[in-house]
């Protein structure tokens, strides 16, 4: 979804940076999120008075560093200033325009410019309401009413003759919200000030600072009211009184300003520093001067009073692309060692143990379920299936696969001895998210497989495994599906570590995960010969049907979406065994078909469903285990190595991203920013 990126510093000119730079860098790290149209908003330069400047563009980050280039020069400034905040955007209420991009305004004069990752639900109610006091929309989004609401709450507070804070009138209008948001806010009436507001949607607060700290966390303030801004009315001000949160102090007492960067997603924020805090929904953050002070709307029980200071453990190169064109190209090449990464510290490969340290405490429970309930969307869904059939060997549990958006409209019952496992690279998809809490209300135990590290559903689940994959910056999903794959393998072995009848099958998924990393090596290097197949045969094809069954349904499905996504050719996952009641129409000598016939205990049956095929004159490219003396060899085959049944998907799918990969390259399709999507769905 949307990506939301900011900085503020304290810093006395000579060694401040341009602020405008430092935003478009950030929105540039951010693009993945969504990218149809972007904006910045910066303090103007000139100390004298008070002024915003607004950048928007229509299109990529690149669109807009070009029109900020020329429109700076043209108005001759350099905007060396304190703060600034950016967006890139991924629409849904209103089409890509600069005048739908953010930062929205209050007004011509810019008094409120606010930046918006979500949706506000009742935005229709306050946009008539707003009107109807006199304050115009130039927008058909839903964000504008946030900065009319904030003008609107500003200027009737100003009629009663009491100075405000700005975070006291920030509370207000986050009172008078619905919906999911994380938000930005800047005022001409409080220069140098940012105000950040979160309810569903994640933000992150990265703190710069060159000296140790006295402690390692922020406060949080329930109602105490900093001073108000002394440029709301410069005559009535009472004298500035501010009281130094315990995280400014280093540990000679001395006060220690820091820079800050807010944003939705740490792969903006790392290439500044390591050190960051999480906010959580409902905190209202309020940074000036070089300090952060944390509000929220209500003291509740069992909230933390503290945010703490973490430290990231990524690394600016993890997010780069290095000696590759593009972040999907990238992340595919990576999994030999991301598979790694899955398992490394949790397999002990010589008494065939696993131990996952995020469900220990849970093992038991999980045993005792009712039913195992997977939820997921897309890519994470299609891991669920994939491992569905070993829980149901190796755990003997009844497995539920929901997909979240149908999993909710139904409204499916849910019971206090259900399972909920929710499987999220991001970690923040709103329709997972939701689905998490529904569950929780239910009394379910809810149990969390997610990459990114401190997301709402690692925080709100009562357990779970990361999957440790690195940061996924490639809109479509490559190495996340396979550590998702191996992290879910990992979790139906723990779960059945004391059952003896299924030992010699665990030891055989274990010796198997051990040498997954070669044989994924192995596909790699056959990157040419699929570059090659995807331009001779599949490059000018519209349709494509991935057919297989059993363990490779999920591979077909997962296959197929990866190549519409990315190449925008029609394709579709078949269940081979499926064919015969519909699908078999389509087949003809001109329907281009992959088949997955890799051995396994059903491959008579996929045997079967090639016969299906080739009688109809279909040709297929068949993806099958190499030196198989009963396939045929030559151009249309794709011969990968063989592991076990359950793992054999893991393999098998790195051809289909390959052949993904390079259709999309071939087509000239944006291949880290497909049209229409977004990397985090953080809407319903
Ligand atoms: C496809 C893809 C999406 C995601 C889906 C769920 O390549 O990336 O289908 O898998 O939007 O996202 P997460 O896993 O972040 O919940």
């Amino acid at each position: 979804m949307c990506g939301i990126f900011a900085y503020l510093n304290y810093l006395s000119e000579k060694s401040r940076r341009e602020v405008a730079d430092i935003l478009l860098n950030g929105l540039s790290r951010l693009e993945y999120r969504g990218y149809d149209s972007a904006g910045i908003a910066v303090d103007g330069d000139r100390d004298d008075r008070t002024e915003i400047f607004l950048f928007k563009q229509t299109g990529k980050v690149a669109m807009l560093r070009n029109f900020v280039d020329t429109q700076t020069v043209d108005m001759n400034r350099k905007f060396v200033t304190h703060a600034g905040m950016a967006h890139t955007r991924w629409a849904t209420h209103g089409q890509p325009s600069p005048i739908n991009a953010h930062p929205h305004r209050s007004d011509s004069r810019n008094q409120f410019t606010v930046v918006h990752n979500g949706i506000i639900t009742n935005f229709k109610e306050l946009k008539t309401l707003l009107e109807k006091k006199g304050y115009p929309f130039e927008s058909e989004t839903d964000t504008e009413c946030v900065a009319k609401l904030a003008l609107y709450l500003f200027d009737q507070q100003k009629a009663t003759g009491k100075p405000i804070t700005f975070h006291a009138l920030i509370k207000m209008v986050i009172k008078e919200l619905e919906g999911a948001f994380a938000l930005l806010f800047k005022s001409t009436a409080y220069p140098n000030e940012l105000v950040a507001a979160r309810r569903g949607s994640p933000l992150i607060i990265g703190v710069k600072t060159d000296k140790k700290l006295k402690v390692d966390f922020v406060d949080v303030e329930f109602g105490a009211e900093a001073p108000p801004s002394p440029y709301y009315d410069a005559a009535s001000t009472p004298k500035l009184r501010r009281t130094t949160s315990r995280a400014f102090l280093t540990e000679d007492g001395e006060v220690q300003p820091m820079e800050f960067f807010v944003s939705s997603d740490p792969a903006a924020i790392v290439e500044h520093t390591k050190r960051v805090l999480y906010l959580e929904d409902d905190d209202i953050a309020h940074m000036s001067g070089g300090e952060l002070h944390i509000h929220r709307l209500r003291r509740e029980d069992g909230m933390s009073s503290i945010r703490a200071i973490q430290t990231l453990e990524l690394e600016l190169a993890e997010i780069m692309k290095g000696k590759f064109d593009h972040f999907m190209q990238k992340e595919i090449f990576e999994q030999p060692d991301s598979v790694v990464n899955t398992m490394r510290g949790r397999i002990n490969f010589e008494n065939s143990t696993v131990q996952l340290g995020g469900l220990k405490a849970y093992v038991q429970t999980i045993r005792r379920a009712r039913r195992l309930i997977f939820i997921a969307c897309g890519t994470s869904y299609h891991s669920c299936i994939a491992t569905r059939a070993i829980f149901e060997e190796l755990a003997e549990l009844p497995v539920v696969n929901e997909l979240a958006s149908d999993f909710l409209d139904r409204k499916a019952p849910i019971f206090r001895d259900d399972v909920c496992i929710f499987v999220s690279q991001s970690g923040e998809t709103a329709d997972t998210l939701i689905a998490l809490r529904y569950c929780l209300e239910r009394g379910a135990l809810c149990v969390g497989v997610t990459n990114v590290v401190g997301t709402s559903i690692s925080r709100e689940t009562h357990c779970g495994v990361h999957i440790n994959a690195g940061p996924e910056v490639g809109v479509a999903s490559t190495k996340a599906y396979t550590s998702q794959f191996i992290a879910l393998i990992l979790v139906a072995l723990q779960l059945s570590a004391d059952r003896i009848s299924v030992a010699e099958r665990r030891k055989e998924i274990i010796m198997g995960l051990n040498s997954l990393p070669g044989m994924i090596k192995e596909v790699l290097a056959m990157d040419s010969d699929l570059r090659q197949l995807a331009k001779d045969v599949l490059f000018k094809e519209k349709n494509l049907l991935i057919l297989g069954r059993g363990f490779q349904n999920a591979t077909c499905l997962e296959g197929a979406l990866k190549i519409k996504e990315v190449s925008y050719m029609h394709s579709e996952g078949i269940l081979a065994g499926e064919l015969k009641h519909g699908p078999l129409a389509l087949i003809d000598e001109t329907m281009p078909v992959i088949m997955i016939m890799t051995r396994d205990s059903i491959f008579t049956k996929v045997q079967n469903a090639l016969q299906q095929v080739t009688a109809r004159r279909g040709q297929p490219i068949i993806i099958c285990n190499k030196d198989d003396p009963e396939m045929p060899s030559g151009s249309r085959v794709i011969p990968v190595p063989k592991t076990v049944d359950c793992l054999q998907g893991i393999i098998n799918v790195v051809p289909l991203q390959l052949l993904s990969y390079h259709l999309a390259v071939l087509h000239g399709v944006d291949v880290d920013c497909p049209r229409n999507l977004a990397k985090s769905v953080t809407v319903e």
